[in-house]
């Protein structure tokens, strides 16, 4: 995007869309603030934890001409846009296919309770004591493939020597790409039942070694290769958090008996509601 663009884009957004535009204004108040203050005053505040931003917008300073302000700007946009939407699209899955099947919640809660009375699960949870739960673990991942949160092909261009693919020869500097969702729901990787949502799948003592190997090998939630989402590891560790928390803590039931899903790029969903109300568990006394 051209500078201009980005500097007239608060107003511009502004006319046509509220959401948007208020994120955008959030960031180039944010950017602003940054650019202005006392960079040594912020990075003071910030010394336990530094913060990104600050970060980026020092080094714009010192290096005006390589690192301009759009790339602070660009930088800011990438966080928000990719981890806001991902992130919630991912959430909204897991419990919706959790809510749907009443086992699959038996055996989630009795896991996470289990844990909560053997002293194997803090409050909250850490992510340490998160990844240990299989049954939760699988619970994620399954509710990742069946909804993974990018919803078109994942574009590469070929490099020297090119491809061939089914049969037919993709030279090099063409764009191949897979959508994570074809990927997600072949049968030849995942099983016959590929299709519905069976947490028990990602169980090493349900599936054999090898099967478990290539469903790893297909699961590309957060895409693949030398591209691999950059949150990831900070997608994992908050979602693993949040489930047996909120599972632990609520009683949650479905509202709504059917969702609407509707891609654009996210697969967003809506239509879906849930009752919630504090769950009565006796629970150890910390
Ligand atoms: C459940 C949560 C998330 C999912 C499912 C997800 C998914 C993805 C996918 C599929 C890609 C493309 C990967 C590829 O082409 O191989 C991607 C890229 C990216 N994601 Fe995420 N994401 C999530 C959370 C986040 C968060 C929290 C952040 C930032 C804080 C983030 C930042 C990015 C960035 C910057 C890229 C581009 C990386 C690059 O091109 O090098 N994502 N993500
Ligand atoms: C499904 O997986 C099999 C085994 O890896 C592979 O040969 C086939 O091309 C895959 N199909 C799709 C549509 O990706
Ligand atoms: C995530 O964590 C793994 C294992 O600790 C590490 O190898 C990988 O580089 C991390 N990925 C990102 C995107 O930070």
């Amino acid at each position: 995007m051209c500078g201009i663009c980005l500097w007239l884009a608060p107003f511009v957004f502004g006319l046509i869309s509220t959401g948007l535009s208020a994120v955008v204004t959030f960031m180039t108040k944010e950017i602003q603030g940054r650019l202005t203050s006392s960079l040594e005053d912020r990075e003071k505040e910030y010394r336990d934890a530094p913060e990104i931003l600050t970060k980026l917008a020092k080094f714009h300073k010192e290096n005006p001409k390589t690192y301009s302000y759009e790339t602070v700007f660009g930088g800011c946009a990438q966080n928000i846009f990719a981890g806001s939407d991902t992130i919630s699209i991912t959430l909204n899955a897991i419990f919706y296919y959790v809510l749907k099947n009443e086992q699959v919640l038996r055996r989630l809660c009795s896991e996470i309770d289990e844990a909560i009375q053997s002293g194997q699960a803090s409050d909250p949870i850490t992510s340490g004591q998160a990844r240990k739960l299989p049954y939760l673990q699988g619970v994620i991942k399954e509710g990742m493939r069946m909804h993974s949160a990018t919803g078109l092909p994942m574009w590469r261009v070929l490099s020297k020597g090119g491809v061939v693919l089914s049969g037919v020869i993709f030279p090099a500097g063409r764009v191949v790409g897979i959508n994570s969702w074809v990927a997600h729901y072949n049968t030849t990787v995942f099983g016959e039942d590929a299709a519905l949502f069976r947490p028990e799948r990602w169980l090493k003592s349900h599936s054999p070694p090898e099967q478990l190997a290539s469903m790893e090998r297909y699961f590309m939630a957060f895409g693949m290769g030398s591209r691999t989402c950059i949150g990831k590891n900070i997608s994992i560790l908050e979602i693993s958090k949040l489930v047996p928390q909120l599972i632990r803590h609520y009683d949650i039931r479905l509202a709504t008996p059917q969702w609407t899903c509707r891609n654009q790029w996210f697969p967003k969903q809506s239509n879906f509601q849930v009752t919630i109300s504090m769950r009565e568990v006796s629970r150890p006394m910390s």
